[in-house]
């Protein structure tokens, strides 16, 4: 089923760029006031103008020309020659009939021969734990992942990469950290246990901080480590294993798709950087400047307006971000064959991305016909205004932030429903406890800031994870009472049929699903989904208040267990989207 916005655009389009003669966009959108009906065609007025036409009259031969009664009332023109269209309550039943059938994508077409796409996310710098700021790299490139993954109905296009900080002088502070408290450990480190890696680390940099020889001693792994000798590589493994596995869970926990296969971190580009120096040395674009190799280019500036360098070999030789990012571009145009590549990180990134991406581009390893993006988001603040810490000062561990998510939703799971047995308790409160975190993030715009703030997303009632949940958790609660054989009711072929208004807003929006999951792989911009969960839970919600489902009778009540049906799978297949569970009962 085509998204019906883009049906009325293609028919609409089709009518105007015949009778203006040019390639003419019907600019439909959904209409603000359904006074005014469903959706509304805006593209006249711009092509009556370039023709020096008058508008409505233009609108009215668009109408005359254009047959859309089976689905729409006739459409009807407005203000200076917009076109107004209405569907048509048995239009409607039809599709809405339909999409029930296909209980795998919900009526939604797949989009045609889909780019390889490398979706780059998470990427924290090992060696420490996650923290609050590594919720949204995640769990937004994750969502990104599970949108294209669904749109595109080809899992192998979609490769997911986690270019993991685990090279580098952190390491070789580790590293050097291991042979003076744990000598024996260097040949086998795995003779010993980092019993936490947050308080190793902290241990680590004070040493590094405060004693000028150690920082020498770190220096000389991290040499080491980039020479790959035996001993320190062997020590480094042992560190990268020990993080891995604390990310692992991390990620578990999130309901976020990564694993190592995923795992294409720094250290694997260190063979590539001369390449990468030698390809941009070939193309005539290095300069040496204080000794550094860099890249210059001229769009970008610093506040003086002197061209600012894109360093990528400092003058000791050591390699930096920008050039493992640069190898990183090469790998996935030239071995990944990915033609689209996105970047979810921090905004504070965007110039870092911008000049990598052009400096690729001007190399040669990324086309034109590549597309480059990078998605930047807002930070994580208190409600103080400032970067979220711990009451003490801290940076939030974004392992103790999802277990006080769980324990805080447990409390509330504990206070509604005492009498459900522990383990479902405890499902429902991890459900519900990471969906809300998760939630609250999502829903935001993606660039602006957002004050993490437990009441609101943990709060039954707007638009959070609960609300949404419990809004699934009634539909099934209603199919208990009933007793209702839901997949007897998808096969028995009977048809939905809409007729009073609450049933008809809702299914309309039900039918709004493939439009929006189109949007939010298009933008990439995941509030757009939440926000049309929310819209439809509320019109679920009016729906159920004014139409009785199990107490009324024959097709009409078939019809309301089918309507109903359809918005807790929409509800369901929108939260998997988002990395959010549903529970059955809340
Ligand atoms: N490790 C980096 C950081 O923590 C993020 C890496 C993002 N991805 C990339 N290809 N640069 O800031």
């Amino acid at each position: 089923m085509i998204p019906i916005i883009d049906l009325l655009e293609q028919r609409v389009s089709s009518v105007l760029s015949e009778l203006t003669g040019n390639p003419a966009p019907a600019v439909v959108r959904p209409s603000n006031n359904p006074k005014f009906g469903d959706y509304q065609a805006n593209g006249v007025m711009g092509q009556a103008k370039k023709a020096k036409q008058n508008p409505r009259q233009l609108a009215e031969q668009v109408i005359a020309k254009l047959d859309v009664s089976e689905m729409c009332e006739p459409p009807q023109i407005a203000g200076p020659g917009f076109i107004n269209f209405r569907l048509r309550p048995e239009w409607l039943s039809r599709q809405v009939s339909q999409a029930i059938t296909d209980s795998q994508r919900l009526g939604i077409d797949p989009l045609a021969d889909p780019p390889v796409t490398v979706v780059d996310f998470s990427s924290p710098n090992l060696a420490k734990e996650m923290h609050v700021g590594h919720l949204r790299s995640t769990i937004i490139g994750d969502v990104i992942a599970r949108v294209l993954e669904f749109w595109y109905d080809a899992p192998e296009k979609i490769i997911r990469q986690n270019h993991v900080g685990d090279w580098g002088t952190q390491f070789g502070m580790l590293i050097a950290y291991i042979k003076r408290t744990h000598p024996e450990a260097i040949d086998d480190p795995t003779a010993f246990q980092i019993a936490d890696l947050e308080s190793f680390y902290q241990q680590a940099k004070k040493l590094f901080d405060d004693d000028a020889t150690f920082k020498q001693e770190a220096y000389h792994e991290t040499v080491a480590l980039h020479n790959n000798e035996q001993a320190t590589l062997k020590a480094w493994k042992y560190v990268v294993a020990e993080s891995r596995t604390h990310c692992q869970k991390v990620y578990d926990q999130l309901n976020v798709r990564l694993n190592k296969d995923n795992e294409r971190g720094e250290s694997s580009y260190n063979d590539r950087l001369p390449d990468v120096i030698k390809d941009l040395h070939n193309a005539g674009m290095l300069v040496e400047s204080d000794g550094a190799q860099c890249v210059f280019m001229d769009q970008y500036k610093n506040k003086d307006g002197d061209v600012l360098p894109l360093i990528v070999q400092k003058s000791d030789g050591a390699f930096l971000y920008a050039t493992t990012d640069l190898a990183a571009v090469r790998y996935r145009t030239g071995d990944l064959k990915a033609q689209r590549i996105i970047y979810v990180t921090d905004a504070r990134q965007k110039l870092h991305f911008d000049m990598v991406f052009s400096c690729a581009r001007k190399a040669g390893w990324a086309s034109e016909d590549i597309t480059l993006e990078h998605v930047p988001f807002g930070s994580v603040q208190g409600d103080d205004g400032k970067p979220f810490k711990t009451r003490s000062g801290g940076t939030v561990k974004l392992k103790d932030l999802l277990d006080e998510a769980v324990l805080r939703a447990g409390d509330i799971v504990n206070e509604k429903n005492a009498n459900l047995d522990d383990a479902t308790k405890a499902k429902i409160a991890a459900a519900v406890g990471v969906g809300a975190v998760k939630y609250a993030d999502l829903s935001n715009n993606l660039v602006s800031d957002y004050v993490f703030d437990w009441n609101k997303m943990l709060a039954m009632e707007g638009n959070t994870a609960p609300y949404m949940q419990y809004a699934y958790a009634r539909v099934q609660s209603i199919f208990r009472k009933g007793d209702i054989d839901v997949d007897a009711l998808v096969h028995s072929g009977h048809l939905v049929n809409l007729t009073e208004p609450e049933e008809l807003t809702l299914g309309k929006l039900l039918l709004r699903y493939s439009e929006v999951i189109e949007n939010v792989a298009r933008d990439l911009r995941p509030h757009l989904l939440t926000t049309y969960l929310f819209d439809l839970a509320q019109a679920f919600s009016s729906f159920y208040a004014n139409c009785p489902v199990l107490k009324a009778e024959g097709p009409t009540r078939t019809s309301r267990l089918l309507i109903a049906h359809l918005t807790a799978k929409t509800i369901h297949h929108g939260l998997s989207l988002l990395g959010i569970a549903t529970i059955d009962q809340m």
